[in-house]
């Protein structure tokens, strides 16, 4: 790659011309945790709030990712690095045109986590750990998956086969075995809403 013949092209336009437009700032909320923690729902749920209250917003789920952008990914320790590079960097410009970007991706290492925060830069970064024990998630087993990789018919599997770092530094932890999804949600948004404030 020649990144020395590249030259960062900046436009009129910033994301502060946007945030204004949109009466909000534009943050990323990025989940992490096991399988069937509740990242999903709990974003659904997040972003049906920020829509009700007029904030800009998109979802980048992992499921959903990993069927566009990293399709060619699969989920050794490599790829999975390279899926949340992809993410971050999506999320960044994401966060540049003005919206509040939620993030629900295992994203399992602390290196991983580390990266994106570089990526879309600390100020706009808030790490929410969505917390629940891999017995509860076994139990709930929402998508069959576990039992696939009990059987051995999934390999890597986080939590099972491949490893998951508990966040070392979250902004917010989101217990969600004794907590309701709507629990989860107003305290991530009373975390959130002074981010969102204009100056
Ligand atoms: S990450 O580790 O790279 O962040 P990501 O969040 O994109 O993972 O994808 C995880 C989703 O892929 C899970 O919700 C699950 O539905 C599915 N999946 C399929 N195979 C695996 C696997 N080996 N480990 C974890 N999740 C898997």
């Amino acid at each position: 790659m020649t990144k020395s013949n590249l030259t960062y092209q900046s436009f009129l336009i910033s994301k502060n011309h946007r945030n204004i437009k949109n009466n909000h700032k534009s943050i990323v909320i990025w989940m992490t945790g096991l399988s069937g923690a509740g990242k999903t729902s709990i974003a659904n749920e997040l972003e049906i709030l920020l829509f009700s209250k007029n904030i800009q917003s998109y979802i980048l789920d992992g499921d959903n990712t990993r069927m566009g952008i990293s399709a060619d990914l699969d989920f050794s320790d490599t790829s999975r690095i390279e899926n949340i590079r992809r993410i971050a960097s999506v999320s960044k410009l994401m966060n540049d045109a003005g919206l509040v970007v939620i993030t629900s991706l295992i994203s399992p290492f602390e290196q991983n986590r580390e990266l994106a925060k570089k990526i879309i830069g600390d100020e706009n970064f808030v790490l929410v750990y969505v917390k629940c024990d891999l017995e509860t998630c076994e139990k709930r087993d929402v998508k069959g998956l576990y039992k696939k990789a009990r059987n051995g018919e999934i390999k890597n599997f986080t939590g099972i086969d491949s490893d998951f770092e508990v966040p070392k530094h979250p902004d917010i932890i989101i217990d969600t075995k004794n907590n309701t999804i709507d629990d989860s949600v107003r305290q991530i948004y009373n975390y959130i809403k002074a981010k969102l404030k204009l100056n």
